[in-house]
């Protein structure tokens, strides 16, 4: 059977009509799962077409193509998407330790074939001129394709005019040129991040008028720096009191305050790195009273949990919001399961060893972030798939269907599809592993140790093969930048 039915492939001039041809795997399609051929043609999906199981008749595909990948006995999926790293960003005194080149390599090692990385707005500086910035460190560095969010944390360039190219609609015209999403955060005050309530609900209007997506990192400031003031002090330098100082009702009160102004403009909402059961219950409340409130949680508070603050190592762990009670990773998994959750993202915002080891034991100096962009499919696959909690099309959904239809690229991107681009990770089920330190900048991984099951044995961008089995054969940078549709 044929998904697009265009006869048998003709050879032009005596090329090869597909440039690749992916063969004989298990293909996960939006709706279901298929053994099929996909043929890429000028780096888009050109032909799918299922063939018979047992057989392989059906296949004629591979017969017109510059190269073919036997994909027998492996899963194909669409090339994932991250929506949420930070490459080469400052956090207290280090700055995370993968760029863009080195961070997607490794994504490029996990399947991952798009990442949507943040802007970094400087105090006075307008939301254009950082994203003009952080374009420039992208471009040219990036093996995987990459779009860019806005993350607003100098709210006075509102009130003052925008430093570069004044306008009268700063947000209006970002979403114009396809940057329609926008991050912001209830709390780290201390580095000068923290949006007020009414900061908020400013840029809520003009990105509700103009159908962008508002992105919250959830906490509320005031709990956690009542909770804080109890742990911090010699007694509470260890990495524990880091998950004490940050109480899991903050993210539930933040998101029950930032979900009730979202609901009176009619704004669509992204909570980023949802980490808690009570975070959780505040923004399925939030969806039942009509808020359009998308959810994200990361690999790490799947699974992982606070015991690992416990360890000697436990300072490696920091990350926020913390990692939670067993409790949490179990509510967190009910929900990716039962469809809740629509994202998972990794939050990926490596440290190394040393970097972390700044901290000098108080957990408060402790650059916080994990690495996770690489580990994130093997670790869904391993305790998602192969545990029996979610099937391989929710697998998709939520590591490239959602997130692309989310942030308005699901025209080229996230699904397996004729006229998409050509972005295609193969998934040997069949390997079992134990996780090692990855690909990034880090010297670690929070995932080191555990027992994987499956491997990227491809992973290609528009018809280009970056990964195959052990090596990056993907030459130099040659990601480019994705926008939201308009
Ligand atoms: O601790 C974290 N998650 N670091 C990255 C920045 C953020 O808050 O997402
Ligand atoms: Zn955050
Ligand atoms: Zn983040």
């Amino acid at each position: 059977m044929t998904l697009r039915d265009t006869g048998c492939p003709a050879r032009r001039d005596g090329r090869e009509e597909y440039d690749v041809v992916v063969r004989g795997g298990d293909v996960v399609l939006p709706d279901r799962v298929a053994r099929c051929d996909i043929a890429i043609r000028y780096g888009v999906i050109a032909d799918v077409v299922e063939v018979a199981a047992k057989t392989g008749a059906g296949g004629h595909l591979a017969d017109a193509a510059g190269r073919v990948i036997d994909a027998t006995g492996c899963v194909v999926l669409p090339g994932l998407i991250d929506p949420h790293t930070h490459m080469g960003i400052p956090i207290k005194d280090a700055t995370s330790a993968d760029d863009f080149t080195t961070g997607s390599l490794a994504a490029a090692f996990g399947g991952v074939t798009t990442i949507l990385d943040f802007t970094v707005q400087e105090s006075g500086q307008s939301l254009r001129e950082a994203l003009d910035v952080r374009l420039g460190l992208a471009g040219g560095r990036c093996h995987v394709d990459y779009g860019v969010h806005n993350n607003v944390t100098d709210h006075s360039v509102f009130a003052r005019g925008q430093i570069i190219g004044p306008s009268a609609d700063p947000i209006g015209d970002l979403i114009d040129e396809g940057f329609d999403s926008f991050k912001v955060f209830t709390t780290y005050r201390e580095a000068g991040m923290m949006s007020s309530w009414d900061q908020l609900r400013a840029v809520l209007g003009p990105i509700a008028a103009h159908g962008g997506v508002l992105m919250v990192h959830a906490e509320d400031d005031g709990i956690l720096a009542a909770a804080g003031a109890m742990h911090r002090d010699d007694d509470h330098r260890a990495a524990i009191f880091h998950a004490r100082s940050r109480p899991a009702r903050a993210e539930a009160e933040a998101i029950r305050r930032v979900a009730s102004l979202a609901g009176e403009c009619d704004a669509a909402l992204y909570i980023v790195h949802l980490s808690s059961e009570l975070g959780l219950h505040a923004g399925l409340e939030a969806r039942r009273r009509g808020v359009r409130v998308h959810l994200e949680t990361c690999p790490h508070y799947l699974v992982l949990d606070e015991s690992a603050y416990r360890r000697e190592d436990g300072h490696l762990y920091i990350t926020t919001p913390p990692l939670r009670r067993p409790d949490s990773c179990a509510a967190l998994w009910q929900a990716v399961r039962d469809g809740d959750i629509d994202t998972i993202g990794t939050d990926h915002c490596p440290f190394t060893r040393a970097q972390k080891a700044g901290g000098d034991g108080a957990y408060w100096n402790t650059p916080n972030g994990l690495p996770g962009v690489e580990d994130r499919l093997a670790l869904l696959y391993t305790y998602g798939v192969a545990e029996g909690r979610i099937d391989l099309v929710r697998l998709a959904d939520l590591l490239a269907r959602n997130p692309a239809r989310i942030f308005g690229i699901d025209d080229r991107k996230g699904a397996i599809r004729v006229g998409h681009d050509g972005d295609l990770v193969v998934w040997d089920p069949r390997v079992e592993r134990v996780a090692g330190p990855g690909h990034g900048s880090a010297d670690w991984s929070p995932y080191q140790g555990m027992r994987l099951v499956g491997q990227v044995t491809h992973t290609l961008l528009r018809g280009r093969v970056l990964v195959e089995g052990e090596r990056f054969v993907g030459g130099p940078p040659g990601g480019k930048l994705v926008r939201a549709r308009r």
